[in-house]
């Protein structure tokens, strides 16, 4: 190849500097934009975190609905929500602790709220039922079973997460 080749012209010396020094611009501008919006999402949500909800000898095989908060990260903004959760120790000693909210419409569920159902969960909106274990009860409106926390237990405390639904039907 001769000299010639490797030359480069004007403006196509011109069009390489622009170029570069646009793109450079550019990234500088856009970089910090989008590090803005998806900062949020990649930060660990406070919510995952476990809260200290009840002493672990003070549950019994009654379910009892324990109330607590935990801190709620929505992009910039920080809250306290309140959360409860009904908690009680199953035949193997084994803590369960269940979200109140139905799966039918979101109403809140009580234990032995239906005098004809003592040993279960209602929800008085639609009479809807659901057995101690959290299943739904067939023949009622809610199509799936009670969400079940995420919990850890911890010097005889119990910690609740997020609650997560627990699949069946
Ligand atoms: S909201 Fe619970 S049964 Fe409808």
């Amino acid at each position: 190849m001769s000299e010639k080749d490797h030359r480069v012209s004007r403006r196509q010396f011109l069009n390489y500097t622009l170029t570069g020094v646009g793109g450079f611009m550019a990234a500088g501008m856009l970089m910090p934009m989008v590090r803005f919006a998806v900062d949020p999402v990649l930060k660990k949500g406070v919510d995952q975190d476990l809260v200290a909800v009840a002493q672990v000898d003070d549950i019994t095989a009654e379910p009892k609905r324990v109330d607590f908060k935990v801190n709620q990260v929505d992009g910039w903004h920080e809250s306290e929500e309140p959360r409860s959760a009904w908690v009680y120790k199953d035949k193997d000693g084994e803590i369960v602790a269940l979200s109140p909210i139905c799966k039918h419409l979101g109403c809140t569920v009580n234990w032995a709220g239906d005098k004809a159902h003592p040993n279960q969960f209602y929800c008085p909106c639609h009479d809807g039922r659901y057995y101690k274990d959290g299943k739904n009860v067939a023949g009622t409106p809610p199509m799936g079973p009670l969400d079940g926390y995420v919990q850890k237990v911890k010097d005889g405390t119990l910690y609740l997460g997020k609650a997560k639904p627990r699949g069946g039907a």
